[in-house]
C-alpha cells in the first residue's frame, strides 16, 4: 500500500446497473485510486440498445478482472481496503445482482463492511472527484439514460427533487432520435459529434414547457416533432441532413435544460450549480452551461466526461460519504431495479 496512511479510508467500488462492468478504489471520497471500467458497447450494438440477459452474462465473465485490475492498479490489496461500496439500484435486475452478489461475497470473506450506493447518488458524486471545494449545498442537473431531475443536494447523499422529466429521460431522447436517423446505439455521443458539423438553428423544434412546473421537463413532444420531420422527409423523398437535424434538436434539449437549472439556482438562491449523468458529457450543454452561469454568476462544476458515463470511481466517492454516515448494508442487501432517488 504504497503512499496511503492508515487513517485512509479506502472504498472498493463496483458498478453493474446497465452494460458497464466497472471496479475503482477511491481514497476518503475524493482521490481515485483507480478506475476500470469495461463496456459492452460493442455486444450490445448488434441489437440496437441493452438486452438485459446479455447485459447480465457479461457482468458475470467481467467483474472478477475488473476488480483484479483496480487493485492491481490503486495498488492496493484487499485487506488494505477499508469498506465495499456497490451500485444496488436503480438499474436492470440481473445486471444489478451480479454487483451486489460479488461485492457481499467479498465483503464476506475478507471481514470488511458492505455499502450499497443508489447509482444516481454515484452520478452527482462524480463532481466530488475532480472538484475539492465543492460541497453541499448546491443545485444539479442529472441527466442521464434513465433519469432527468433537477435537485437541490442539502448534504451529502440527501436530495431535494424540484423538477423531473413528464415522460422521456434525457438520454433516452438522444437514444430514440440517433436510432431515426440511423446513427446507432449509443445514441448521445454519436448526435453530440454530428451536431458539431450542423446548424442549430437549421430546424425548429419545440422546448417542451410542462404549465404550471417550471422546473419540469418533456421531451416526447420534441421526439415526435424530429420523428415527424424524418417520416415526412421521407415521403417527399428529401434527404435528411443529418448534421442538422442533430444540432437542432441536441440545441432544444439543452435549451430545456440549461433554462430550468438557471430558473432554479436563481429562485432558490444558490451561487453552485454541478450537471450529473451520461448527457453531463455533451459538449453542447457543458459549453451552455458554462456560459449561462458565467453570466449569472454561478459557479459551474462539472466531471471530466469519463466520470459522467458509467463509472466506479462515482460509486467508491458516494460510498465513502454514506459510509462517514454509518449507513452499512446488512448481508440482506438486495438490487432495487426501482431504487427512487432519496430512497434507501
Ligand atoms: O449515466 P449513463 O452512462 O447511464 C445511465 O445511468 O443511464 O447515461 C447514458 C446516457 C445514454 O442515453 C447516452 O446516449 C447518453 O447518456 N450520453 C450522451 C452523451 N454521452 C452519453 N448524451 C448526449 N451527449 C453525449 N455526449
Ligand atoms: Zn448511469
Amino acid at each position: 500500500m504504497i503512499g496511503n496512511t492508515s487513517e485512509d479510508i479506502l472504498i472498493l467500488a463496483i458498478e453493474s446497473s446497465c452494460d458497464e462492468t466497472a471496479a475503482s478504489v477511491v481514497k476518503n471520497g475524493r482521490t481515485v485510486l483507480s478506475n476500470v471500467i469495461t463496456s459492452q458497447i460493442a455486444t450490445h450494438t448488434v441489437y440496437g440498445g441493452v438486452v438485459p440477459e446479455i447485459a447480465s452474462r457479461e457482468h458475470i465473465k467481467a467483474v472478477n478482472y475488473v476488480i483484479e485490475r483496480a487493485l492491481a492498479e490503486a495498488q492496493v490489496s484487499l485487506e488494505d481496503i477499508t469498506a465495499i461500496g456497490v451500485t444496488y439500484g436503480p438499474g436492470l435486475v440481473g445486471a444489478l445482482l451480479v454487483g451486489v452478489a460479488e461485492a457481499k461475497a467479498l465483503a464476506y470473506a475478507a471481514k470488511k463492511p458492505l455499502v450499497g450506493v443508489h447509482h444516481i447518488e454515484g452520478h452527482v458524486s462524480a463532481n466530488f472527484i475532480e472538484n475539492p471545494d465543492l460541497e453541499p449545498p448546491f443545485v444539479c442537473l442529472i441527466v442521464s439514460g434513465g433519469h432527468t431531475h433537477l435537485v437541490i443536494v442539502k448534504d451529502y447523499g440527501e436530495f431535494e427533487i424540484i423538477g423531473r422529466t413528464r415522460d422521456d429521460a434525457a438520454g433516452e431522447a438522444f437514444d430514440k432520435v440517433a436510432r431515426a436517423v440511423g446513427l446507432g446505439y449509443p445514441g448521445g455521443p454519436k448526435v453530440d459529434k454530428a451536431a458539431r458539423e450542423g446548424n442549430p438553428h437549421a430546424m425548429e423544434f419545440p422546448r417542451g414547457k410542462v404549465d404550471g412546473s417550471p422546473y419540469d421537463f418533456s421531451f416526447s413532444g420534441l421526439k415526435s416533432a424530429v420523428l415527424n420531420h424524418i417520416n415526412h422527409a421521407r415521403m417527399i423523398g428529401e434527404e435528411i441532413n443529418v448534421p442538422d437535424l442533430a444540432a437542432s434538436f441536441q440545441n432544444s434539449v439543452v435549451e430545456s435544460l440549461v433554462s430550468r437549472a438557471i430558473l432554479a439556482a436563481r429562485e432558490f438562491g444558490y451561487k453552485k450549480l454541478a450537471i450529473a449523468g451520461g448527457v453531463a458529457s455533451n459538449t453542447a450543454l457543458r459549453s451552455a452551461m458554462e456560459e449561462a452561469c458565467k453570466k449569472e454568476g454561478i459557479k459551474f462544476y462539472h466531471p471530466s466526461p469519463i466520470f459522467c458515463t458509467d463509472n466506479a470511481a462515482m460509486i467508491g466517492a458516494a460510498a465513502y460519504y454514506e459510509y462517514l454516515k454509518g449507513n452499512v448494508s446488512g448481508w440482506d442487501l438486495n438490487a432495487v431495479p426501482n431504487l427512487k432517488l432519496g430512497e434507501r
